[in-house]
């Protein structure tokens, strides 16, 4: 067994350069990755001019708040005194889903730029990232220009749309055929997962294990009259040269209220109602149920004000496409596409909330239906080049979606190294995803090991980091043979535990400090033997 020494301590930035011990390790550690053996360290000057980057901004480059479990507050508090596209980050949800088309930082530095006007892309950073972006793209517009040679101007021109591809980006998305949907779930289960079949041989589309599939849901149709109604409208209506019924089925968000519903209906109505829709539009919350109010929420609170279509469709937010993880392989079915998706329904008060994509594809969209959608490339996030070497997977829930299609892509491609899956759901009883055929890629030889936690089985929860713990010896000694290691699921809690384990076993049975752990485990991450997909 070849056992993993902790990586050398590199000194590429000079301890005369004007950075923290913090910034000073993070950049050592940015440069030992980038740097051949042997590379010259930086003179201090050239320290100092890569962290202020081209726009000459006096800004380190570190992104403490790059924290996907961290309040918005905290990270606005980490990035006080920051240039302007290093707060617009650190407004981000951080969790670099790719959702808005771009990484958190990427998709800040294009706002800041002006290449980027659209400043509600942030999905899950919902209504508080869009409006901590609102202020701060405020504060651009009152930026003067910079000087001559500077990079972001206020005065920038924004930069021509790049080209892309049919299907390749949310901005030019293919037409894909729904073929099918099979739950996954047995009786008893508290959960309602579906594998969702589509065909994509009218739309010339492939992908990649990794890929995350970008899907436009339609609204429900009962929904959308409910709305029609309350504004007292007709659903035929002409509103953007189509019907006022088509437009709210396809064209807008009708979930989060957004702020200009409230300052429009502020606009239309008096007295208390006004002050209480002119708080809302601001962020504030005067009856304590702003978390609460959807579109139609909303129309009921202030009923009886009911604004024109027109001017109610253009306070409205576009509607956003939901990606999912490829749960198939190209090469194993070549022209078909499966998802895994965990159908997001809720109650509050009397009315029944439904999640829009999750229940388009579980229940609205029929076979043969189609349906616009992209693939979205993953950043990081698929099968290491060598076909030999053995992967661990760590994917409970939904987060088993990927690595049935990295099983199937290895099966495939008749790739040799080993593989282990760490499964976890609720129940063994019901809640066991492709139970047989994983079981068959086990008794196969595919799969070489697979540990299961079910965290409802017991008196006490039972986790995939636990089951982690267990094994940690036999984990251990996978990585110290070179292994890769996957994450994909929960981002809040899930990612962060199972990471904290590894740091745990990586400690033990390696023979560190938890601090060498902490260092060992990010040295993975850096030369992507760490790689995580998580929402
Ligand atoms: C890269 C990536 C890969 C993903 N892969 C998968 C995957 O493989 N499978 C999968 O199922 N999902 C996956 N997701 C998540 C998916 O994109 C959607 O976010 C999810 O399906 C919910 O979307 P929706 O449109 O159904 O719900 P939405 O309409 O977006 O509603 C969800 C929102 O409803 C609210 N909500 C939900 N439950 C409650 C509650 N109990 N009480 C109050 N409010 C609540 C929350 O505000 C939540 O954000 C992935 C996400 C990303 C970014
Ligand atoms: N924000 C939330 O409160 C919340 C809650 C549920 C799901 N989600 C989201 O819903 C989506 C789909 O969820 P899913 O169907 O894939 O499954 P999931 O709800 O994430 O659950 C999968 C399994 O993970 C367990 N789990 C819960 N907390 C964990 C932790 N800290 N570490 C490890 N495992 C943990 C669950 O156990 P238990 O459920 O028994 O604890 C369950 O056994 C995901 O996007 C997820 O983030 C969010």
């Amino acid at each position: 067994m070849n056992q993993i020494t902790p990586p050398p301590k590199i000194e590429i930035i000079p301890s005369s350069a004007p950075f923290s011990e913090a910034q000073r390790s993070w950049l050592n550690g940015f440069f030992a990755g980038l740097l051949s053996e042997g590379a010259t360290p930086l003179s201090a000057e050239q320290g100092t001019a890569i962290m202020q980057g081209p726009a000459g901004d006096a800004d380190d480059g570190e992104a403490p708040w790059h924290d996907q479990t961290m309040p918005i507050a905290d990270r606005m508090k980490l990035a006080e005194g920051r240039p302007l596209r290093r707060r617009m980050m650190a407004a981000m949800a951080q969790q670099d889903c790719g959702q808005c088309g771009y990484n958190c930082h990427d998709y800040s530095e294009a706002i800041a730029s002006k290449a980027e006007g659209r400043l509600n892309l942030c999905v899950p950073g919902g209504k508080e990232t869009a409006r901590m972006l609102r202020a701060l793209h405020e504060e651009l517009e009152r930026a003067p220009a910079a000087t001559p040679g500077g990079a972001a101007t206020a005065s920038a021109a924004p930069a021509a749309a790049p080209i892309v591809e049919l299907g390749r980006s949310r901005d030019n998305p293919a037409l894909a055929t729904f073929v099918s949907r099979r739950l996954l779930n047995k009786s008893g289960s508290e959960k309602e997962t579906w594998h969702i079949d589509f065909d994509l041989a009218g739309s010339g589309l492939d992908y990649a294990v990794g890929d995350s599939f970008g899907i436009f849901a339609r609204n429900e149709l009962g929904h959308v009259d409910q709305i029609i109604a309350l504004l007292g409208a007709s659903h035929t209506t002409k509103v953007r040269g189509r019907t006022l019924r088509e437009v709210l089925t396809d064209e807008v968000s009708l979930a989060p209220a957004p702020d200009s519903l409230f300052e429009l209906i502020s606009f239309i109505t008096g007295g208390a109602q006004r002050e209480k829709a002119r708080a809302l539009a601001q962020g504030d919350d005067p009856d304590g149920d702003a978390a609460t109010l959807d579109v139609m929420a909303a129309l009921q609170k202030f009923s009886g004000v009911r604004p024109h279509p027109e001017a109610f469709v253009e306070a409205l937010e576009p509607l956003q496409p939901r990606l999912y993880s490829i749960s198939s392989s190209h090469n194993a079915t070549p022209g078909k596409l499966s998802l895994t998706v965990d159908c997001v329904r809720y109650v509050v008060g009397k009315r029944k909330r439904l999640g829009l994509a999750s229940t388009f594809l579980a229940e609205r969209i029929q076979p043969d239906d189609e349906v616009k959608v992209y693939v979205q490339k993953a950043h990081g996030f698929g099968l290491p080049q060598d076909s030999k070497v053995p992967i661990i997977m760590i994917g409970p829930g939904t987060g088993v979606a990927p690595f049935r299609a990295f099983l199937l892509e290895r099966r495939a491609t008749g790739a040799t190294g080993r593989n282990w899956l760490f499964f976890g759901h609720q129940r063994s009883s019901c809640d066991f995803f492709y139970s047989d055929e994983l079981n068959a890629m086990k008794t196969a030889g595919l799969l070489t090991r697979l540990s299961l936690a079910w965290s409802r089985d017991g008196d006490k929860k039972f986790y995939v980091q636990d089951r982690m713990r267990e094994l940690g010896r036999e984990l251990w000694s996978w990585l110290a043979e070179g292994a890769h290691v996957y994450v994909c699921g929960d981002a809040k809690r899930m990612a962060k535990d199972v990471e904290r384990a590894l740091v745990d076993i990586v400690a033990q049975h390696g023979a560190r400090s938890t601090d060498e752990a902490v260092i060992f485990v990010g040295e993975l991450k850096r030369k992507g033997r760490y790689q995580q997909d998580v929402y």
